[in-house]
Parts: structure tokens; sequence; C-alpha cells
């Protein structure tokens, strides 16, 4: 009985908000998975079987990455660089908004939160581009490993090393910051990530924003991701 009566106390009513488009969704679920095959087959101890998986999927990942970017200018509004990259100040008084308790959803990422994502983005172009360079001094290779000395490549190589460290501290970070706004804010972000539309609380003040997202073609997402993604081996091929 009292279980029942703290449901109904709880319990916040919300209508559904679609802040985020199918190529976002499928854009980031992909990068995650694809973030941790390259975790394991980076590290796997039978290198001749998962090195060339590690390459390929890298060539991938780095073309998802360039393909995100793209569509920080082209895409649906919540996606654009333009709509949600604020200035640091702006984003540094966000924290204030933190400290109060009730529901904080944002049409898209919240000030702070989008400079974590640049970070994110950044930092995993960066590992991918390394890549390229690297090597594991006895096998395998990355394709632009002949374009610099040996000593270049053993430094980028360390590089590739490094900013991997920055990828799992960053998206440690992310998780944690997603896990506050769940348990502090009562902020269900994941849920948004995974069907595209917040459960936008009754008590929250209406975005007067909310009805004038403009959201791009999915397909137009398809075509630019595989342009990206057939230059990028042919440039590579062509090298
Ligand atoms: C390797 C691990 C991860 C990486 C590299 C990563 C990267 C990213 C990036 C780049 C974005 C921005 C998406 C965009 O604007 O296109 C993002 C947003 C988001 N991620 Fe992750 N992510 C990771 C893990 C996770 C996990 C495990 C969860 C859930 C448990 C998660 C939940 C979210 C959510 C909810 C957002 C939207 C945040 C908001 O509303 O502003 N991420 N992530
Ligand atoms: C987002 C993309 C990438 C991630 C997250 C990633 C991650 C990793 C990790 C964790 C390692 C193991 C490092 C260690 O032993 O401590 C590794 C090694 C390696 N990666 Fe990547 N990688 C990426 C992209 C690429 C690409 C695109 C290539 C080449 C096409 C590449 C080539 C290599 C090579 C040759 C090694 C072996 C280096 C060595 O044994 O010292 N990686 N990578």
């Amino acid at each position: 009985m009292a279980k029942g009566t703290d449901k109904v106390a709880t319990y916040v009513p919300s209508h559904p908000v679609r802040i985020w488009d199918i190529p976002t969704r499928v854009f980031h679920w992909t990068l995650v998975l694809g973030i941790a095959f390259m975790w394991f087959s980076g590290e796997a101890e039978n290198t001749s079987l998962w090195m060339p998986w590690h390459m390929r999927v890298g060539i991938f990942l780095l073309s998802l990455v360039i393909f995100r970017i793209l569509w920080g200018f082209i895409g649906s509004d919540t996606n654009r660089f333009s709509q949600f990259v604020k200035p640091p100040i702006q984003a540094l008084s966000h924290l204030g908004d933190l400290k109060t308790s009730g529901t904080a959803y944002h049409l898209g990422h919240n000030p702070l939160g989008a400079w974590m994502v640049l970070a994110l983005l950044a930092t995993i172009l960066a590992q991918a581009l390394t890549g390229l360079f690297a090597s594991d001094d006895i096998m395998f290779e990355g394709p632009l490993f002949h374009l610099v000395s040996e000593s270049t490549a053993g430094s980028i190589t360390g590089l590739h090393h490094l900013f991997f460290n920055f990828i799992l501290a960053l998206a440690l970070f992310h998780m944690a910051a997603i896990a506050f706004y769940r348990i502090k804010k009562r902020t269900n972000l994941v849920k948004a990530m995974l069907t595209g539309s917040a459960d936008w609380p009754n008590t929250q003040p209406a975005d007067p924003q909310a009805s004038t997202i403009k959201f791009a073609n999915p397909l137009l997402a398809l075509v630019v991701f595989m342009v990206t993604y057939a230059t990028i081996n042919l440039l590579l091929r062509l090298i």
C-alpha cells in the first residue's frame, strides 16, 4: 500500500518532445560499441587475428566522426554546433543550475555538455588519425606509416596510446554526468538518446522553440556518411 502511494506521489506528468534524429542516435550507439571493440582489439593478445579488424573498424570510426562533424553544419537543428555550442562563460554559469533541484531537460545538449561533446569528438578524431601512422613494431602498420620516419611513427604511436587514456577518462566523466542527471535531477537523458524524445515534465516550462526544431532527412545523413567513408578509403589507397 505504502509502495503504491509512493508511486503516485513521485509520478510527474510529462509529454514527449522530440530532440534527437535517427542519425544522431545510430551515430551515438555505434560509436559506443565501436570504442569498446577498439579497446578490445587494440589490447588483444592474438594480434594477427584482431589487428586487421582494429584497423578496418578504426577507419570506419574515423569516417563516423567526420560524418558527425559535417552533420554539425548541415544536420538537424539540435545537432548543429551553431545551435548548441555556447561561450565557455555561459557553459560555466550552467554549473549554478545544477545545484537547484528539479528536472532539467534541454532542447539538445546543455551548454556544459556541449563542450564535453566537442572534447569527445576531437579526442576520438585525434585517436583515429594517429592510428593511421601507428605501428606495433612487429607485423602491423597503419596505412600512412610509410609517409613518416620510423622515429616519428614511434612518437605518433605513443600519442595513439596516450589519447586512448583521454578517451576513457572523458567517457567516464560523460557517463558520470548522465548518472548525475538521472539521480539528482530526475532527468532521463539516456531514454531520449534511445527513443529520440525527452519526457518533458509538464512542471518544467515548455521551451518556445520546441515546436520549431527542424529535422534533416535521415537519408541525407546516410549519403553523407557513405561518401565520407568511400572518400577516406580511396584517399588511403592513393596516398
Ligand atoms: C565510449 C563511450 C561513449 C562515447 C565516446 C560517447 C560519446 C558521445 C557523444 C559524442 C555524444 C554527443 C552526441 C551527438 O551530439 O551527436 C554523446 C551524447 C550522449 N551520450 Fe554518450 N558516449 C559514450 C557512452 C555513453 C553511455 C554508456 C551512455 C549511457 C549510459 C551515453 C549516453 C549519452 C547521452 C544520454 C547523450 C546525450 C546527452 C545530452 O542529452 O546532452 N553515452 N555521447
Ligand atoms: C577511434 C579509433 C581508435 C581507437 C579507440 C584505437 C585504440 C587503440 C588501442 C586501445 C590500442 C592499444 C594501445 C596499447 O597497446 O596500449 C591501439 C593500438 C593500435 N592501433 Fe588503434 N585505435 C583507433 C584507431 C586506429 C586506426 C584508424 C588505426 C590504423 C588504421 C589503428 C592502428 C593501431 C595500431 C597499428 C596499433 C598497435 C600499436 C602498438 O602495438 O603499439 N588504430 N589502438
